[in-house]
């Protein structure tokens, strides 16, 4: 049996997820003990998510990303969860004329929230463990089979001339100088090697939305940083830019890699940060504040909360993203 989520994105009709259903230990109690133990290792400070957790999940799926193999993951209990790899395989499909294909794995990430909820999808097998393997769905036509993206697809040049525009209101814009002045003086006392980025978002998606825009705008201020970090350094010793977001679409990739930003697959970004990162995640679908502090202390961190309401924020802020 597998579950299947709404899409997290709106734009991205293939970025579905389908997860395993969870070994059945049935048992309530069970599921209660470990959220009381969650509790208590929270309290004593003991990290949840660590590089190595997260390095081997990862090594794990570059090697076996094929039907039927298995991930092991250990809980935060010591247990090892098992995750066959489903990838390939046809699900039901709710559009007519099409078929669903389980795609590539992901590793989600399960915040304190959820592993301490009864009432979340929280069940007693995966009770305690906080790196869960999920899916992307490939939408296919029936017939002849090929792939469909519903997204509409933009040129490298229209996308790096959409980038371009954005980057230069950006720039202009007043929290783009207050930025900039308030790091003028800080600048030499935090020790800065590299921006790491997660969840900036597609900027190839119709530009006429403010999703686009926002992404846009995220990348912008990727460019900013670096400009202000890069700043008496040598040229053998540039400040490095990495972004990871999933729904980044190949041509994404290319215009992003033009402007010196590399892509990285989830979760090569997160193992990346270190206390010489800055670090960039604005509304992210996944907890990544809590992995970041789990991981190391980065010399810089910024963020904004996922909106409820987005057309009113645009309507109080009045700013273009
Ligand atoms: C609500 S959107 C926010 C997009 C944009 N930052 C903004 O402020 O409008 C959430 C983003 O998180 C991304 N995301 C989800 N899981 C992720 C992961 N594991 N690593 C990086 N990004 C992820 C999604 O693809 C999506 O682009």
């Amino acid at each position: 049996m597998a579950h299947v989520s709404v899409p997290s994105v709106p734009y991205t009709p293939q970025f579905y997820y389908v997860f395993q259903e969870p070994p059945s230990l049935d048992t309530a109690r069970r599921t209660h003990e470990m959220t009381s133990a969650v509790h208590s290792w929270f309290d004593a400070g003991i990290p949840f998510f660590t590089m190595q957790a997260i390095r081997d999940v990862c090594q794990q799926l570059d090697r076996f990303n094929k039907n039927g193999r298995k991930i092991l993951v250990k809980g935060l209990d010591g247990t090892m969860v098992e995750y066959k790899i489903m990838t390939g395989r046809k699900i039901r499909c709710f559009e007519p004329n099409r078929e669903w294909i389980v795609g590539k794995p992901l590793l989600y990430y399960v915040p304190i929230q959820t592993l301490t909820s009864v009432e979340l999808d929280n069940k007693p097998g995966v009770a305690c463990c906080n790196l869960v393997v999920r899916y992307e769905i490939e939408v296919r036509d029936k017939y002849t089979k090929e792939i469909i993206n519903d997204c509409q697809h933009l040129s490298f040049e229209e996308v790096q001339r959409f980038f371009v525009t954005m980057r230069e209101i950006w720039e202009a814009s007043q929290p783009c100088k207050q930025l900039r002045s308030m790091l003028a003086s800080k600048r030499t006392q935090l020790k800065v090697t590299k921006i790491v980025s997660f969840a900036c978002a597609s900027v190839s998606h119709d530009h006429r939305s403010r999703e686009a825009r926002r992404a846009a705008f995220q990348h912008a201020l990727i460019l900013t940083l670096r400009d202000i970090f890069d700043k008496g350094r040598g040229k053998y010793n540039k400040i490095r830019c990495y972004a990871q977001d999933p729904i980044y679409t190949s041509v994404d990739k290319l215009v992003l890699q033009h402007f010196g930003i590399d892509v990285l697959d989830n979760p090569r970004g997160l193992l990346e940060v270190d206390d010489f990162s800055v670090v960039i995640s604005c509304a992210a679908d996944f907890c990544v504040k809590q992995i970041v502090s789990d991981l190391a202390k980065p010399a810089m961190m910024i963020w904004d909360r996922v909106h409820e309401d987005a057309e009113a924020d645009e309507t109080i802020c009045g700013l273009p993203w």
